[in-house]
């Protein structure tokens, strides 16, 4: 396979530069718009005769990237606007742009593209938090310790200013080395539990939003980096490290480069429990079978959520002179893109959660016990047929903080937790117990923090005899 990061490597001496304004905190409100949700699938429907009505009928979304520039691009906006439900930013939300200098941030270029996006009823993919591109200045200038601290900070910063806004965070980009080990980065030299760190921070910042790791190179199920980071997720799924999804950029490069194995290392990814996506879509001279194919591919996955190209037209493309991209530069759609289009409306499974209408919402009121300090609230999240998502409150209503907590819930037949994050679980069925995680066991007077949960089972009845005890 041809290396697509020739390119990256041609680019290497003109390392992002991509300081945005005056070195000055400045903070503009981000619109309103909550995060939007999708119509469910209905995979019998007519076909979709745009990229994100094709996406939709399966639950999934159809993305693109666009830099601040397009914002007054004409023919640029009417394509995204018509064909696209999902905005990454290509550069507006890395960690130069957003925090030029030590402490100050600065988001109007990230707003100015989430604003837009989100007033056109598309979602957004933040991109992203902790990479050894395009960092900040300062962070070359520290201390291995003080530099995890200013990517901790960073995360915080960043990820509070969108809070609640956004619909997946690429937290780490890139971490990995063609030989399947750790890439060395500045980060990486703060220790090997860096990335544990940063999705650590990123849920406690946002519980709300969608933690990806994000890489290149990892869509050959056989490559040595694909096991490096499968081997990581599924170690930090085991370990309760809180990651939602893995996003796999997907630059191809024509011929042989979509891999016969592309759908296995989807799957692959999705059964540890994650969501998976293809985040950067690109193929050399948009070859209608490599784009069909990882359409296919991404259709064939059910926790295949979505496909982003990195860029809507030729001209605005990082290998622009390879015309990867569904749109030409004029403006009009490419075989590529009757290929995708077709590739979508041909899927055969749908996101999981998607497919069933919204059925009677489960009576569920709040149950809500408080034996000793904090109260513990359960509330369902998401049913969907043979699971659901549940989320506890635990609250501190006395004068004095917390400095631990335990909640013990009942689940009933049936039920059994598949995955707990911003918590530690002991059992999976019957009663459960959940304890803090080491950084949420602190919860001041009249302030709260919240655990989640996948389950399997039926959502139709609430897990019972929910307590709270704090030491
Ligand atoms: O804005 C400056 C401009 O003022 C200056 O004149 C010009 C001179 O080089 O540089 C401009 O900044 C460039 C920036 O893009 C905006 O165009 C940077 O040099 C250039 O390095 C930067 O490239 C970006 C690249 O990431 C940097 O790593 C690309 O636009 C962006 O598409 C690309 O995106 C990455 C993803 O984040 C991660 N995966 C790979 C993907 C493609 O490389």
């Amino acid at each position: 396979m041809k290396d697509v990061n020739a390119h990256r490597k041609r680019r290497a001496g003109s390392r992002a530069r991509l300081l945005l304004g005056a070195a000055c905190t400045v903070a503009i409100a981000v619109s309103s718009v909550a995060v939007a949700t999708f119509a469910h699938a209905d995979l019998t429907g007519p076909p979709g005769a745009t990229l994100k009505a094709a996406a939709e009928r399966s639950g999934r979304y159809f993305g693109a990237a666009m830099g601040g520039d397009r914002l007054s691009d004409q023919g640029f906006l009417t394509i995204a606007n018509r064909e696209f439900d999902m905005m990454t930013a290509v550069n507006e939300m890395k960690p130069d742009a957003t925090e030029p200098n030590q402490g100050q941030f600065d988001f109007r270029a990230g707003d100015a593209i989430y604003n837009w996006a989100t007033q056109h009823g598309m979602r957004v993919r933040g991109h992203t938090l902790a990479w050894h591109g395009q960092q900040p200045r300062f962070w070359g200038s520290l201390s291995s310790s003080s530099l995890r601290a200013a990517m901790i900070e960073h995360i915080n910063g960043v990820m509070t200013h969108y809070k609640g806004k956004l619909a997946y965070w690429d937290v780490v980009n890139e971490a990995f080395a063609e030989n399947g080990g750790r890439r060395s980065s500045n980060l990486q030299s703060t220790g090997n539990d860096w990335i544990e760190a940063a999705f650590r921070a990123a849920r406690a910042a946002d519980p709300s939003v969608k933690l990806c790791y994000n890489d290149y190179n990892i869509e050959n199920w056989t490559y040595a980096k694909t096991q490096g980071v499968y081997n990581m997720i599924r170690d930090f799924k085991s370990r309760g490290v809180p990651v939602d999804c893995v996003g796999l950029q997907t630059h191809f490069t024509g011929g042989s480069s979509l891999p016969g194995n592309f759908q296995q290392t989807l799957s692959s990814f999705a059964d540890l429990g994650v969501d998976v996506a293809l985040t950067e879509a690109d193929v050399t001279n948009a070859s209608t079978t490599q784009y069909a194919g990882l359409t296919q591919a991404c259709m064939n996955v059910p926790r295949c959520v979505g496909i982003t190209t990195w860029g809507v037209r030729d001209s605005d493309s990082w290998r622009g002179s390879e015309n990867p991209l569904l749109f030409d530069r004029n403006s009009n759609p490419k075989a590529a893109y009757t290929s995708v289009l077709n590739a979508l409306n041909a899927a055969s499974t749908s996101v999981p959660g998607t497919s069933t209408p919204p059925s009677t919402p489960p009576s569920t009121p709040p149950v809500t016990g408080q034996p000793g300090g904090c109260t513990a609230t359960y509330r369902l999240v998401n049913p969907w047929s043979g699971g659901f998502q549940g989320e506890v409150t635990v609250a501190n209503n006395g004068s004095t903080a917390l400095s631990g907590w335990t909640v013990l819930l009942t689940l009933g037949g049936g039920q059994s937790i598949a995955n707990v994050w911003n918590g530690v679980n002991t059992g999976t069925s019957g009663t459960v117990s959940v304890r803090n995680a080491t950084y949420n066991g602190s919860v001041g007077a009249n302030a709260s923090t919240t655990f989640g949960f996948l389950a399997n089972g039926s959502a139709d009845t609430a897990p019972g005899a929910i307590s709270c005890t704090s030491p």
